[in-house]
């Protein structure tokens, strides 16, 4: 829950904390409810006792469904005294009828109350009745203690409630009740508790409510009330407990509330109320949880606050209050939640904070607040949230906030802030939102925010940052957020970003990055917006989606930005990676051309060549809405041709089994042999939904290289999916080097020949594909050789494949440690130099 307060909606996500706990009855604890004993059937009427059990069959047999009538079985005979639910008095008539909680489902029609003339209580709490409130509930002429809460009954409260003279107790929340509260209902003299909250009554609050002197608690919330407050709620004197939020209450509250003197709760959030506050509302000294925000109250804190010293709850935001908060406040040693923003108030932060020691909640946002952030703030050790955003605070950031070792969220946007973001900031290790955007912080983004290993969001938005973005960035692996625009910001945006797996939102526009974009940020799959507008910029946009879909003004005034997008040059095959570059480029380019035109034409003759020799296809008459297929253009392979090659993915053909599936051998009628990887089931249903899936195959396909193995296709239909593949074979390298005959046959020439191998299509993956395929399993299972020894890896690209872009991706897709980008073919040799030559 508080985790989710700091995001962007964590207004509304509020309102409904509030709501839950006001609805939750944990505000109000439910007294124990009244019983009474039962001393058998000593003393037994048996004329009553008939008449009461009559009823109570009578009613059983009224009930819905099954379930509530196997509830009830142990109801047979004609002494109800020892049925379930029934308590009777000495007597030995019915004095207490309780079922709370038992699933009952039915109406009170069928229920006479006129035959329980000594009911005390009736308790049938959180059941599923429905229909109205009979007014014959007025024949219980001696009940105490009536609940009907959490069921769904409807209609009006029966005007002849009032008749039930010797109530204490009246439970009818959270039912779907309309209409007005009758007035009658302040015959109740004796009630102590009412509790109204969460129907839909509409209308006043009736003027009668203040003839019922002995209430203690009541809560008419969450309903539809209103007009303003009756000057007679003010007799209710011994009231400690009043709730009237979320209705529709109007005008100022009479100054009689101000004789409420009782009050532990007050609950007055979101009403339409206006004018002041009471003024002596605290003047006992007893108020714990005071709540009367979002509503148009105006005029000052009251006075009697000061001297408040129970406060745990106090919330006021949203309101017109005035006044000078460095007067208005005294300490408060179990205040927990203080919530003033959105008002009018100005003064400084002077309160004693060291005093604060139960403090969890700090919000003071959109006030006039002047003056520095205390220091003392840091004694608050129990801070959790801190927002003292859009006042007029000025100063540095305090280095002592680096003792709220509790603190995850910090919110000091839009003041006149200056100076350093102090490194202290590395001890906030629950920190998991700071916004400090909109001051004019400076000095260099220090390496140390990386260590707020739980930062979700992080804002320095419009600032005057300095020097180069940390890489440290990149450590924060949980980061959604991260706003870095509007600052002085230099050099090149560190490659580590491109780790963080869950950004969603990147705004590093209005600085003055400059170089190209890193190639690691192809792995930044959950982006979605992004903006690198207004910097100096160059080269290729990564291909993903969160770049690709973004509109140009995301990437407009940079130096020289180029890609898929819209409004973007498309990147020549050729792209200039440094500026001094596009001389030479100019001299190849037309050299190149006629290069490039004389291999489209040899490219084509073969292709045509080969088209000619073998159509397959994967259209086959199975095709259903569920099933798609991407396949090399000059090619089609039927799915059938597959299914009869492999004879029905048959275990004779199957030549090994990787992470993502089986593979088979497969001789296609053509004569051709091919290499069929049916992927594990499980891996299906995540493909089916991903159109991005058919686009990066294509891709793969695309790809030709002598030492890659070649990806001729992929099909899927509702029972398996498969990806067809080159066969090369003498198959993986690590099984040449298992069997000691093999072994010998990979002479010294033939391993240093693999290693060339392996490096070249690495490199052409590396650095020829746009995007760059990291292949993030190297291995020497994924290493194959044909028939001269000639290396072609295999499986790159299927991780990104078979994990697309989700949030919840993993970094590694395989083989731990030969998978670091950046130090890609270096790791890859010393892996060789480890694996291989130890052999020789
Ligand atoms: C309800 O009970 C009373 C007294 O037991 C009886 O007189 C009356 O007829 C009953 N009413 C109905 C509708 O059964
Ligand atoms: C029961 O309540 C109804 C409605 O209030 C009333 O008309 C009726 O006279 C009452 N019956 C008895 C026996 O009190
Ligand atoms: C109240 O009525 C609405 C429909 O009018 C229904 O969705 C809701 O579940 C009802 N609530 C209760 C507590 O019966
Ligand atoms: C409150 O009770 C008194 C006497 O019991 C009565 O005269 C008065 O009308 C009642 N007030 C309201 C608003 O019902
Ligand atoms: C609330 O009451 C007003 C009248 O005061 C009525 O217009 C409105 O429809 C009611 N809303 C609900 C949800 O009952
Ligand atoms: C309060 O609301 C009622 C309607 O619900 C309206 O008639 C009245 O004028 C309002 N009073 C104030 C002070 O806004
Ligand atoms: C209640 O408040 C009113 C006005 O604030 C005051 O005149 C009256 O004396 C108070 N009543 C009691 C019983 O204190
Ligand atoms: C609340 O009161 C203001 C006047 O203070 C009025 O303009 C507004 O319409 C009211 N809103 C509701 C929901 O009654
Ligand atoms: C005050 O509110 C807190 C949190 O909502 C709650 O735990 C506590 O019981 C409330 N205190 C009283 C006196 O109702
Ligand atoms: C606060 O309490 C002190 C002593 O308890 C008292 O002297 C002072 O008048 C009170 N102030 C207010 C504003 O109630
Ligand atoms: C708060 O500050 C703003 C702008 O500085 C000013 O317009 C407004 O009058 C101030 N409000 C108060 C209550 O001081
Ligand atoms: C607020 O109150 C404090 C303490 O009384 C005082 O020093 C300060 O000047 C006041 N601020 C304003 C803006 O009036």
């Amino acid at each position: 829950m508080m985790s989710l307060l700091q995001k962007p909606f964590s207004m509304f996500l509020q309102v409904l904390f509030f709501l839950l706990l006001i609805c939750i009855p944990s505000f109000f604890a439910f007294p124990p409810k009244s019983s009474a004993t039962s001393f058998g059937a000593a003393k037994y009427v048996a004329a009553e006792g008939n008449k009461e059990a009559e009823a109570l069959l009578k009613w059983k047999a009224s009930l819905d469904d099954k379930h509530s009538q196997s509830v009830l079985s142990s109801w047979v005979g004609s002494s109800p005294c020892k049925w379930l639910g029934i308590t009777c008095d000495n007597s030995g008539s019915v004095a207490d009828f309780s079922l709370p909680n038992f699933g009952l489902r039915g109406t009170l029609h069928g229920f006479n109350f006129s035959s329980f003339p000594n009911l005390l209580t009736l308790n049938l709490w959180k059941n599923s009745l429905y229909g109205t409130i009979p007014s014959h509930i007025s024949n219980l002429t001696k009940i105490t203690n009536l609940d009907l809460s959490d069921n769904h009954f409807t209609g009006n409260i029966p005007l002849e409630i009032g008749l039930l003279t010797s109530l204490n107790f009246l439970y009818l929340d959270k039912n779907n009740l309309t209409g007005l509260i009758p007035a009658s209902i302040g015959t109740l003299k004796r009630l102590s508790i009412l509790y109204l909250w969460w129907n839909k009554l509409s209308g006043s609050i009736p003027s009668s409510i203040g003839n019922m002197t002995m209430l203690t608690r009541l809560d008419l919330s969450t309903n539809n009330l209103s007009a303003s407050v009756p000057r007679e709620i003010g007799q209710l004197e011994s009231l400690v407990g009043l709730s009237l939020s979320f209705n529709n209450l109007n005008g100022s509250l009479p100054p009689e509330v101000n004789n409420l003197t009782h009050l532990t709760v007050l609950q007055l959030f979101s009403n339409n109320f206006t004018g002041h506050l009471p003024r002596d509302l605290c003047l006992g000294g007893l108020l714990v949880n005071f709540s009367a925000g979002y509503n148009h109250f105006s005029g000052p804190i009251p006075r009697s606050l000061r001297n408040c010293t129970g406060l745990f709850r106090f919330r006021l935001d949203w309101n017109q209050l005035t006044g000078n908060i460095s007067e208005d406040f005294g300490l408060y040693p179990n205040l927990n939640y203080v919530d003033l923003s959105h008002n009018d108030l100005y003064g400084e932060l002077t309160w004693k904070w060291g005093g604060f020691h139960n403090l969890a909640s700090l919000k003071l946002s959109n006030n006039n607040i002047t003056g520095e952030i205390p220091s003392e703030l840091g004694k608050g050790t129990g801070l959790q949230m801190i927002d003292l955003s859009s006042n007029l605070l000025k100063g540095t950031i305090p280095k002592e906030l680096g003792q709220l070792k509790a603190l995850f969220n910090l919110a000091l946007h839009n003041n006149h802030l200056f100076g350093v973001l102090p490194v202290e900031i590395q001890m906030l290790s629950q920190l998991q939102s700071l916004n400090l955007a909109s001051n004019n912080l400076g000095g260099s983004i220090p390496k140390q925010v990386g260590e707020c290993s739980n930062l979700l969001q992080l804002n320095l938005s419009h600032n005057k940052f300095i020097g180069s973005i940390p890489s440290e960035i990149g450590f924060l692996h949980f980061l959604g957020n991260l706003d870095l625009s509007g600052n002085l910001l230099a050099g090149e945006i560190p490659s580590q970003i491109g780790q963080l797996k869950q950004l969603e939102t990147m705004n590093l526009s209005h600085n003055k990055l400059s170089g190209l974009i890193p190639n690691d940020f192809v792995d930044l799959v959950s982006l979605t917006a992004v903006d690198i507008s207004y910097n100096e910029l160059e080269g290729p946009i990564p291909k993903i989606k969160g770049f690709i879909e973004a509109p140009f003004e995301a990437f407009m005034n940079n130096s020289g930005l180029c890609g898929n997008a819209s409004g973007l040059k498309p990147c020549t095959l050729l792209t200039s990676r440094r500026k001094s570059n596009k001389i030479v480029i100019l001299i190849l380019f037309p050299l190149l051309g006629s290069l490039l035109l004389l291999l489209i034409m040899v490219g084509c003759l073969y292709f045509h060549h080969r088209t000619s020799r073998e159509r397959i296809s994967c259209l086959g008459e199975r095709q259903s809405p569920h099933s798609f297929v991407v396949w090399g253009h000059e090619e089609e392979i039927l799915h059938e041709t597959i299914i009869q090659a492999t004879n029905n993915f048959n275990f004779n053909n199957c030549i090994g089994r990787g992470g993502y599936g089986i593979v088979y051998r497969a001789m296609l009628p053509t004569g051709q042999v091919v290499a069929v990887k049916k992927l594990h089931p499980s891996r299906e249903g995540e493909l089916m939904n991903l159109r991005t899936f058919r686009n990066e195959i294509r891709m793969l396909i695309d790809i030709r290289h002598r030492n890659i193995v070649k990806l001729y296709g992929f099909c899927s239909i509702i029972e398996h999916s498969f990806l067809v593949y080159e066969f090369i074979e003498r198959g993986s390298l690590k099984m040449n080097l298992s069997s000691e005959e093999q072994a010998m046959d990979l002479d010294w020439n033939r391993r240093l020949n693999v290693v060339k191998g392996v490096a070249n299509g690495l490199s052409y993956l590396h650095h020829d594909c746009s995007p760059p395929i990291i292949h993030r399993d190297i291995s020497s299972s994924n290493v194959l050789l044909d028939l001269e020894y000639e290396a072609h890896v295999s499986d790159f690209g299927t991780a990104r494949l078979l994990m697309p872009d989700s949030t919840n991706w993993t970094s590694f897709a395989g083989t731990f440690g030969y998978t670091a980008p950046g130090t890609y073919l270096i790791s890859f040799l010393i892996y060789i130099s480890r694996t291989i030559l130890p052999v020789l």
